[in-house]
């Protein structure tokens, strides 16, 4: 939906800011857990935090390309975490 009105808007060329949405371990900037790849005014590459940067961010720094879960490395070691986790859990009753 959001990744629609940021279509529109470079369609139309109007400004658009996009609310975003994370998990969020921290909500300090420290666990990286809630990032979203962006880029800059000159294009390079950045990692923004939801909860420090944004959320509500300008729509034109958004990387719509790449899936949240892709942008966090900590997510994907939080979800193998879960799953070492649930398998110790299920193993100790
Ligand atoms: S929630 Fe931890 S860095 Fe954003």
């Amino acid at each position: 939906m959001m990744k629609a009105a940021h279509d529109l808007s470079v369609k139309h060329r109007v400004p658009c800011e996009v609310s975003l949405e994370a998990r969020m371990g921290c909500s300090l900037g420290a666990c990286m857990g809630c990032v979203v790849r962006a880029f800059g005014a000159d294009g390079e590459e950045q990692f923004l935090r939801v909860c420090l940067d944004g959320p509500i961010m300008d729509s034109r720094k958004v990387d719509w390309n790449t899936p949240p879960s892709e942008s966090s490395g900590r997510t994907a070691r939080a979800r193998s975490q879960e799953q070492q986790s649930l398998v110790y859990d299920r193993k100790t009753g």
